[in-house]
């Protein structure tokens, strides 16, 4: 059961992705994953532009000051650097985390990849300490594959 609600965002991000043509895509995906889980506390979507992400789509009670972030630099940075998969499962003691939403207590970051380099990435904060598991890991990452063609 606990499944469901994983395939039901999944299908509703499929439909999004292959019915809409418009330019909110990102914005209307960012929707789906933080209104089909309470412990989506932040979502957003970050864009690599040269050597900065920059923040596109987001949705979350506060907006965040880090809108521009160098490769290379917090967890965002880090992963986007990486090309793999980073989850924090306690922000205060990770020396990377940069600091956005008092409240935030976990982290996932799911890089976005086309042609193994990195074009984009799905940010997640959760104010519940150790929310995301392998299986947000592997939901994520499927999303962020959908997304590929898209950024
Ligand atoms: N915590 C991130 C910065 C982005 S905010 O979470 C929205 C980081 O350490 O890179």
């Amino acid at each position: 059961m606990i499944f469901l609600k994983y395939r039901i965002a999944e299908q509703k991000i499929k439909g999004i992705i292959t019915k809409n043509k418009s330019t909110t895509i990102l914005q209307d995906v960012v929707d789906v994953l933080y209104e089909s889980f309470e412990k989506y506390s932040w979502v957003g979507i970050y864009l690599v532009k040269g050597d900065v992400l920059i923040l596109g789509s987001w949705r979350g009670k506060q907006a965040t000051e880090h809108t521009k972030i160098s490769i290379g630099k917090g967890v965002c940075g880090s992963a986007a650097r990486s090309g793999k998969t980073e989850v924090v499962d306690d922000v205060s003691k990770d020396s990377r985390y940069l600091s956005c939403f008092r409240s935030t207590r976990s982290e996932i970051v799911v890089p976005i990849k086309k042609k193994n380099s990195v074009i984009g990435e799905i940010d997640i904060d959760s104010d519940v300490p150790s929310a995301f598991n392998k299986t947000d890991e592997k939901f994520l990452e499927k999303i962020a594959d959908m997304l590929r063609q898209h950024i």
